[in-house]
């Protein structure tokens, strides 16, 4: 059925109808308008929004949503739908938009394990696919049923979709990643989707990975050393954090770019010469200024969580923390 209007305070106010049963989301990405968002369930917060007049309903728990942010009229786009006309205040991203999100076949084109719990997938899209995405975006893998979010962490200009996979202890799709996965498979994707895309490349710029969080950002390093446009005028750093050394399966490797790579081990070990103890901490002890900065963080929500507060609290500008948090598929 027709439902409400909805009015979005962008840098141009945005008009347009959703329906009742629609995510606040999910009607503005029909519509065209591009807002915040990474997990689509209600626990990463990036989708967070303000309510300026009208009535939502809830459709999944806003669990990012504190009670003092309930009061103060937030509201997660992903999760509620407009039971009256809405106006709310968010971010239109215009550089994603024309970005179509397609469903289409994919072939499992290689497999490599990287260490015991790492596997490196490589996906060929059919050649008339014409797949477009921003470096540092994600997609959806569905395998029997199963759909389950993943960076990309090639590049666009390549043939073939690269995925870094971390295993989970009982996953279902780790099951397959780890157990079943023959070349040639063929699996479907849905993409490209989520909103964690280099948008401040003049500035300097923070990385901050946990595990399998470093795929989406090898991707936005890699765009920047193949854009001819890019020149490098500010530093760049890159905190990856794991648990074991043999989970860093990464070396990279630029011509171009400058960049400080910290390898930060959380539980170090007798011959580690590397960081310890959590990317976050190394990246705000190393430096006393950020409010010039932009931060991209990407992997454990934990980690993603306790970034935010720790950057905010010295300087950095709320609209620079830009996060993709790997949280759990419901
Ligand atoms: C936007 C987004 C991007 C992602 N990108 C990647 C990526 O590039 N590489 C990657 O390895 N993973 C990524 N993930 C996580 C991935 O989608 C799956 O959640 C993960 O691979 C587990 O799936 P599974 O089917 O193996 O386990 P499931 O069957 O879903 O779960 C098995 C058990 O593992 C635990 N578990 C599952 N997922 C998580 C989690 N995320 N955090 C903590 N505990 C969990 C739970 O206790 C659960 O009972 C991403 C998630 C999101 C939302
Ligand atoms: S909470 Fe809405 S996108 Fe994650």
């Amino acid at each position: 059925m027709n439902g409400n209007e909805m009015l979005v305070n962008t840098t141009e106010s945005k008009q347009f109808d959703v329906q009742d049963d629609q995510s606040i989301l999910d009607a503005a990405l029909k519509s065209g308008l591009v807002l915040e968002y990474s997990c689509k369930n209600g626990q990463c917060g990036v989708c967070k929004a303000t309510l300026l007049k009208g009535d939502v309903v809830e459709l999944q728990a806003q669990l990012a949503l504190s009670d003092r942010e309930r009061n103060d009229k937030k509201i997660l786009t992903c999760c509620c739908a407009a039971v009256t006309d809405i106006e709310i205040d968010a971010v239109d991203l215009s550089a994603l938009h024309g970005i179509e999100i397609k469903t289409l076949p994919a072939r499992v084109s290689q497999v490599a394990y990287l260490s015991d719990n790492i596997v490196e997938v490589k996906l060929r899209l059919p050649p008339t696919a014409n797949f477009q995405f921003i470096e540092g975006q994600y997609l959806d893998v569905i395998w029997n049923s199963i759909r389950r979010s993943y960076s990309i962490a090639s590049i666009s200009s390549e043939k073939e979709i690269t995925l870094l996979i971390k295993r989970f202890e009982n996953g279902q799709m780790s099951d397959y990643w780890f157990n079943k996965i023959l070349a040639n498979d063929l699996l479907r994707i849905e993409g490209p989707k989520g909103t964690f895309f280099l948008r401040d490349a003049d500035t300097p710029l923070i990385f901050l990975a946990t595990g399998t969080g470093i795929a989406p950002i090898k991707s936005i390093l890699h765009r920047l050393e193949h854009d001819p446009d890019y020149q490098q005028m500010h530093p760049i750093a890159v905190y990856w954090g794991s648990r074991y050394s043999e989970e860093f399966v990464w070396q990279a490797n630029f011509h171009k770019l400058k960049v400080d790579f910290y390898h930060v081990l959380s539980k170090p070990v007798a011959d580690w010469a590397g960081e310890t103890g959590y990317v976050q901490d190394n990246a705000i002890t190393n430096q006393a200024d950020f409010s010039a900065s932009a931060v991209y963080a990407c992997g454990s929500n934990a980690m993603i969580q306790s970034a935010k507060q720790k950057f905010l609290a010295s300087g950095l500008p709320e609209n620079r923390f830009h996060s993709d948090a790997f949280v759990q598929s419901f």
